[in-house]
């Protein structure tokens, strides 16, 4: 790195997750306060963006939930919280102590009215003291059951809409956003009884994530690329999001959701639709969202023989991950002895347009998996003629790494030095740490950020969720009516050996397998 490359670098690193402008002054009232998320997500966000003046300095975070506990002890669970298990880096205790202050607690039924009308009291209080203008956000990190109570109560008690004509009041509702299309669909209608669909915002953090804004510029900001970017170029497409972690404490959702609810129907077809989109016409909420949603709408449904050709679940037996020993999914707290639920899935997608016709998406997520990975890549058509004979070539790669090691990659064919035709497979690499420096932002505090400057281009839209829900619905019919012979792969391993025939069928390779 030159001496005015690393200068630069240091730069960025320290500026870049300063705020120019900082959001309006607002309650950020968060529902399921005492829960997981929000020790291990959200407050270490909401910290991040205080200190790097990206929050007003007027700002209150009222956590609402049923256990008892007090504004001081709501404040040390939380400050306990992010110095145990934050990724925000050492916690500054003169800053700390000034964020703690602008923490409270307030204890409430979700199902009770009247928890409601002293919510009402306890907001117009915060916005007396510390000149809120009577901005509200309201995060639901509660279990999805209680999405549909919790806004109900919210609009009959008036805090669904603003309090003047200058103040705003938003949504954000966590993820699985229904668990069909028809809960997803009546979810849809409950939330927009109450609140204009301008107000919601349906988190799907992956959107958040550094890299997959970063598609948009790859893809949008440069002119090189994107003229290769259809399928006189591309021969496929594959999407991998793969976790070391098991099920950990989260069995009792897990159970009832699934690989296929927990990663595919939202995160996996997100990263899809950034990739296949057209070109939006402006960066704004309803162009970016009406390209992703057309993408959505154009992969093929799948019929039941589809699924049972293109589509694949698995479930982790025990195994070994980095050398030690882990239990199958079967063993682990919580999960039944002789539990359906899959953990992994790998399918096959097409998408039925004009850019797209006859590339296959293969797509894959799963838990247990052989290592940590999430990345997009992209498989060229091998060159047309081959002048070297006798010399293996191979087709390109691009390859997108969304975490852990964050960057782009572009594979291709170099002449070893030397006097002979020796051909080797080199890269040029692009990575965020040696560019831009070690700082970056959870994906949490990228979107909260987005949320209160009232931008929702990385949230989900009510049709867009439907969408997904509509290709995923016959997969989980199909699935709850056919036996099923788990555990089918080793912890440890890259999933079902069907997932890896799925590409084999059509003479490929995972990238990893
Ligand atoms: P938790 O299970 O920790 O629940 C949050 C809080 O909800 C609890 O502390 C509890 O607070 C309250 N609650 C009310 N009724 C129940 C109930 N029947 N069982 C358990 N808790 C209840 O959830 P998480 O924080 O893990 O997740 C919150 C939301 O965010 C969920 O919808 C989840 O799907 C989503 N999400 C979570 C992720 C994570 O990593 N944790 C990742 C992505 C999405 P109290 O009893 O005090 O009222
Ligand atoms: C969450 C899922 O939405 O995403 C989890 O509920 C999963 O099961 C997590 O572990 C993965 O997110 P990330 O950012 O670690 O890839």
């Amino acid at each position: 790195m030159s001496p005015e490359t690393a200068d630069l670098t240091q730069t960025l690193a320290a500026d870049n997750l300063q705020c120019a402008i900082p959001t309006d002054p607002a309650a950020i009232v968060i529902f399921g306060a005492s829960g997981d998320l929000v020790k291990r997500k959200l407050i270490p966000a909401l910290y991040d963006l205080a200190t790097h003046a990206c929050l007003a300095p007027r700002y209150a975070i009222l956590g609402f939930a049923r256990s008892p506990m007090t504004d001081d002890s709501f404040r040390s669970a939380t400050g306990d919280a992010i110095r145990r298990i934050s990724e925000v880096g050492p916690v500054d205790p003169a800053r700390w102590s000034d964020f703690a202050r602008c923490l409270a607690y307030f204890q409430g039924e979700y199902h009770d009215p009247q928890a409601y009308q002293k919510l009402v009291a306890r907001l117009a209080e915060l916005d007396r003291e510390r000149g809120l203008g009577g901005n509200r956000l309201f995060y639901l990190s509660t279990p999805p059951e209680l999405y549909g109570p919790v806004i109900e109560q919210l609009g009959r008690a008036g805090l669904s809409r603003p309090a003047n004509d200058k103040s705003w009041v938003r949504i954000i509702i966590e993820k699985p956003f229904g668990r069909d299309l028809a809960s997803a669909k009546n979810l849809n209608s409950v939330v927009l009884r109450s609140f204009d669909e301008s107000q919601v915002y349906r988190i799907d953090h992956y959107l958040g994530k550094d890299t997959v804004q970063n598609l948009l510029v790859f893809r949008f900001g440069n002119s090189i690329f994107e003229p290769l970017w259809n399928r006189n170029y591309i021969n496929h497409v594959q999407i991998t999001a793969a976790e070391t972690l098991g099920v950990e404490r989260r069995a009792s959702y897990y159970e009832t959701a699934g690989a296929i609810r927990d990663m595919i129907q939202n995160h996996v077809l997100q990263l899809v639709s950034m990739v296949a989109m057209e070109a939006p016409a402006i960066f704004d909420a309803t162009a970016v969202r009406n390209e992703k949603l057309k993408v959505l709408q154009s992969i093929r449904p799948y019929g039941p023989e589809a699924i049972s050709k293109l589509v694949v679940r698995g479930q982790y037996g025990a195994g070994t991950i980095a050398g030690a020993a882990v239990p199958a999914y079967r063993q682990e707290p919580s999960v039944k002895p002789d539990s359906r639920t899959e953990t992994f899935v790998a399918a096959k997608l097409a998408i039925d347009n004009w850019r797209w016709a006859g590339v296959p998406f293969y797509i894959r997520s799963g838990k247990r998996l052989n290592r940590r990975v999430s990345e997009i890549a992209i498989r060229f058509h091998r060159a047309p003629h081959v002048m070297f004979r006798g010399r293996n070539i191979s087709p390109n790669w691009m390859v997108v790494n969304i975490q852990p090691d964050e960057g782009i990659s572009l594979s291709f064919e170099a002449k070893l030095p030397g006097p002979e035709m020796k051909i080797r497979t080199v890269t040029m690499d692009f990575t965020y740490k040696e560019a831009f420096g070690p700082g970056s932002r959870s994906a949490y505090a990228t979107l909260l950020n987005d949320c209160m400057r009232g931008d929702a281009t990385l949230f989900d839209r009510a049709d867009s969720v439907e969408a997904a829900w509509t290709l995923v619905d016959p997969i989980l019919q199909a699935w709850q009516n056919s036996p099923v012979s788990f555990p089918n792969y080793p912890a440890g391993s890259w999933g079902p050996q069907e997932a890896m025939d799925l590409l084999v069928r059509d003479g490929q390779a995972w990238r990893f397998s």
